[in-house]
Parts: structure tokens; sequence; C-alpha cells
């Protein structure tokens, strides 16, 4: 009998030594001391010894019980630490390591001049508005005082939509795209929320001769203000604020009478030319953002036209309005210094990765 439980021992020890896992180990107590494991066989038989056998084989068969406990113990304590003991050389995370950021995408410059434009006049409370770009005539000319025949026609010439889909449309229901960004006015006096104050970000058309201020589609930013008392102080005060931050503080604006068909009285606004400073020249030649004048033309203003206002029915006598369309396109030259708008669109990644 005693032989039996030193067997057993040196079978568990054997059995214990190349154990690496805790489901292994369960195993183990089970097979050796859960009831019906090798020990309880073992002790069955104590039963038919003698008194004085008996009282040897009882406290072996309880001191090999317990060692059996104890090492299945330890083993298990083991096996849990070794899990853990090379957490530290797994895991690690050199935070020194050099890590060099690059992006899989640039915004593009003309999105960032849009974004900080939207920016700046959410503080000063206007409201986002956004039309279609594919335009009906009516609303796009006939309603901003620029009907069928007006010679104005001519400078904002566009592209129409196939004479398949116009075809069968009235003169004024024909689908273009859209010219400017000014048709959003008409869409939103329309509306007749009064007061109005909202900004128009959004992308035009037009049948153009390229160069470096011209693209046959550009982005623009209308601003359209109609309340009670508000003076050409307030558009100027504005648009002074807006330019000092997206360009420079020592940024000059030129005010110059001109005329639009939609605005009474109508004026265009310059900026000083930041790609040459203001001096006219670039690398020996005439700046070609500016023609060599000196100043970029970026926006058109004034005080919408009353043709304009009465066919969306609002009152003069109560209403004062004022609005501007501006080029984005020629604010993001003009604040990253790019001296042609046409580089925004030909998918220069020389240029767009600078952003
Ligand atoms: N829509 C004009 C253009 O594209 C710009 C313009 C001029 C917008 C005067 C206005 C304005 O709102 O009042 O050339």
């Amino acid at each position: 009998m005693q032989n039996k439980l030193i067997e057993l021992k040196q079978e568990f020890i054997l059995k214990l030594e190349n154990t690496v896992d805790i489901i292994e180990l369960e195993n183990i107590s089970k097979d050796f001391i859960w009831k019906n494991g090798k020990l309880q066989e073992i002790l069955k038989w104590i039963k038919d010894l003698s008194n004085d056998d008996k009282k040897i084989i009882w406290p072996e068969a309880n001191k090999l019980r317990d060692f059996i406990l104890e090492e299945i113990e330890k083993k298990e304590v083991q096996i849990e630490e070794s899990k853990y003991a090379n957490i530290e050389e797994l895991e690690k995370i050199d935070v020194s390591a050099e890590y060099t950021k690059k992006p899989l995408w640039h915004k593009h410059p003309i999105s960032i001049t849009s974004n900080l434009l939207e920016e700046i006049f959410i503080s000063m409370w206007f409201k986002i508005e956004d039309g279609p770009q594919v335009e009906n005539e009516r609303l796009n000319f006939d309603m901003l005082n620029i009907p069928d025949n007006h010679p104005a026609r001519d400078v904002w010439d566009t592209f129409w939509i196939s004479d398949e889909i116009n075809k069968n449309k009235a003169p004024w229901e024909k689908v273009l795209l859209r010219t400017h960004t000014s048709p959003v006015q008409v869409r939103e006096m329309l509306k007749w929320t009064l007061p109005i104050k909202i900004i128009v970000p959004g992308r035009v058309f037009r049948y153009e001769q390229e160069d470096a201020r011209h693209t046959c589609n550009f982005y623009q930013l209308e601003w359209l203000v109609v309340w009670e008392k508000v003076t050409f102080w307030d558009l100027k005060g504005t648009l002074e604020t807006a330019m000092k931050k997206l360009l420079w503080e020592k940024t000059s604006l030129r005010f110059r009478p001109s005329i639009f068909p939609f605005t009474e009285p109508s004026a265009e606004i310059d900026v000083s030319c930041q790609i040459c400073s203001g001096t006219w020249e670039k690398n020996g030649k005439n700046c070609s953002m500016c023609s060599g004048s000196g100043w970029v033309e970026l926006l058109g203003a004034w005080m919408v036209h009353p043709k304009v206002l009465s066919g969306a029915w609002i009152d003069p006598e109560i209403y004062s309005w004022f609005a501007f369309g501006m080029w984005i396109d020629r604010i993001a030259a003009q604040r990253f210094g790019v001296n042609s708008s046409r580089m925004f669109y030909q998918s220069k990644l020389k240029l767009n990765e600078q952003f």
C-alpha cells in the first residue's frame, strides 16, 4: 500500500512538471484528488487493512493529499505569474520613438478659405444658406433684373443644360449652371422671413476665357442683409473686419463705383494685392494676379435694386438692404500667395500637399 502511495506521488510530480496551463492543471487535480480520483481509489482499500496498518497508511495518505493540494496551488500561482512575466517586453511602447505624421489627405486651399470665412461670419451672427448649382434662368437672370436680351447677360455667360432637357420649357424656366450665388438672395427673400442676415458660399460657373484670375468654375460667397436701419457702414465694417482677419492687418480696401443690374447704387471693392504687396511687379514682370495695378477685385456690392426687392414683395419703407458677392478663389490666392487661381483646379500635388 505504501508503495502505491509513493508511485502515485511520483506520477503526480511528473505530470505536474509538464503542465503549463490552468485547464490542464484542473484536469490533474480531478484525476488525482477529486471523488473517484486516483487517491480515492487507493483509500478504498484502506478499510480492508489491519488497524495497525491503518494507523500508518492514513497519515501517509493524508500527507500525500495535502502535498498534492499544496503543489497544485503553487503551480497555479506559477502559471498565472508566467502569463505576465513578459508583459512589459511584449507590450512595450517606446514613447520617445520617432513618429512622422503623414496625413493621407489635404484640405484644399479653397475649402480652408471658405471655412474661415464661414467662421468669421458665423461669429457675426450670419446664417449660412445654400442653393442649387443647376439653377433656372429666371432666378439666375430675370429676377435679378437681367431680362433676356440685356447686354449684361454676356458678362455672365454660362453653360446651359442640354437642349434635350430645356427643349419644352418656357424661356425663363430653362436650366443652366448658375453664374453666381446671387440667385440665392432671391430664394431667401421669397421665404418672407425677415430680417435676413445670410451668407451663401458655393460653386459657380462661367463660360470664360481662363487666366490668372478667371476660371470656368470657381467659388463665391454671397452676403445679404435685409433689416431695419442697416447702413453702408455696416457693409464696410463687416467687410473690413473679415478681410483683415483673413489677409493681414495692413490690408486696404478700395471702393469703386460700378454697375450691376441687381444693385443700385453699385460698387466694386478691391483689396491691395498681397502677391506683389501692391508694388505691381513680381520677379521683374507685371504681377499676373493684379495685372500690375496693385489691386485685386474681390467683390461686387451695395444696395439690392428696388426691382429685385419688389419682385419678392419686400417693403422698402421699412427695411434697408445690402448685398455683396465675393470671389473666394481670389481671397485664397491672396491669403496663400498663389499667383494664379487656375492652379487651384489643376490637382497639383506640389501645391495641395502644402496645406
Ligand atoms: N453676382 C455678382 C457677380 O457674380 C457679384 C455681386 C455684385 C453680388 C453685387 C452682389 C452684389 O450681391 O450686390 O459678378
